[in-house]
């Protein structure tokens, strides 16, 4: 089965909407004929701004985060439902700075995940170990476990639409990316993982991206290895010509 490669960005807290304007600006003419899909995942408030300024180009928008229920009394938060009225096709779930400084867990990561497909937005789904974890040698238990839950309660059919990021949480704004091997063999196993849960196909058709330091040098290399579906990109996607170059590695 041929997996098509993701170049994924997340701005995490970067860039006003005027600024974010401008970047749409000069990366739509950049990416018009990358080879790999292209996803920018804006703040909430530039995401407006992106979605206009990408319409009609080969660029996806995501958010980086969703609310897990409908509506209602949730001061500050954002619905699935209002992320699809702008336009928006992707969102990213359970990064490690969310479970760090925002307390998310395993349980409101699947939480999110069941509102995001409910809704036809489709989970970009992080996970990853520390340094410590890596060092213990119990980055497949943790990882394992931090899949098995984040997709309780979530079908086959839509498990093998949704995208899972493996983000080694000392290898996010470090500078210090993973060896493609050492990245690989997580990804691998988050496949195996996968497969147990579900079955082979599924597991053949989900996405799995690498992220943590990925930048315009390392990403061909990354993404040409046979479990790693492409990149969920930081730092590298603030910079047009840089991700310019990660979409089309
Ligand atoms: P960096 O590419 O800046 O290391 O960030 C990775 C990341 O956390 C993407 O979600």
């Amino acid at each position: 089965m041929s997996r098509r490669i993701l170049a994924a960005g997340n701005w995490k807290m970067n860039k006003t909407p005027s600024e974010a304007t401008a970047l749409i600006n000069e990366l739509k003419e950049k990416v018009s004929n990358a080879k790999n899909e292209v996803l920018v995942c804006p703040p909430f408030v530039c995401i407006p701004d992106v979605c206009r300024v990408a319409a009609g180009t080969n660029i996806s928008v995501g958010a980086q985060n969703l609310y897990y229920e409908d509506k209602g009394a949730y001061t500050g938060e954002v619905s699935a439902q209002m992320l699809l009225d702008l336009g928006v096709k992707y969102v990213i779930i359970g990064h490690s700075e969310r479970r760090e400084y925002f307390n998310e867990t395993n349980d409101i990561v699947n939480k999110k995940v069941i509102q995001a497909i409910k809704n036809n937005l489709i989970p970009v789904i992080c996970v990853g170990e520390t340094l410590e974890q890596r060092e213990d040698g119990v980055t497949f238990d943790f990882i394992r476990t931090q899949v098995k839950i984040a997709l309780r309660s979530v079908c086959a059919q839509d498990a093998a639409n949704l995208v899972i990021a493996y983000e080694p949480i000392w290898a996010i704004g470090t500078g210090k990316v993973a060896t493609s091997e050492q990245a690989n063999e997580v990804c691998a196993d988050i496949r195996r993982c996968i497969a147990g849960i579900y079955d082979e196909n599924t597991a053949q058709s989900i996405r799995i991206l690498y992220g943590g330091s990925v930048n315009k040098d390392c990403a061909a290399e990354l993404f040409a290895m046979s479990d790693i579906d492409g990149g969920l990109v930081g730092g590298a996607s603030l910079k047009a010509e840089d991700f310019s170059i990660i979409a089309d590695a």
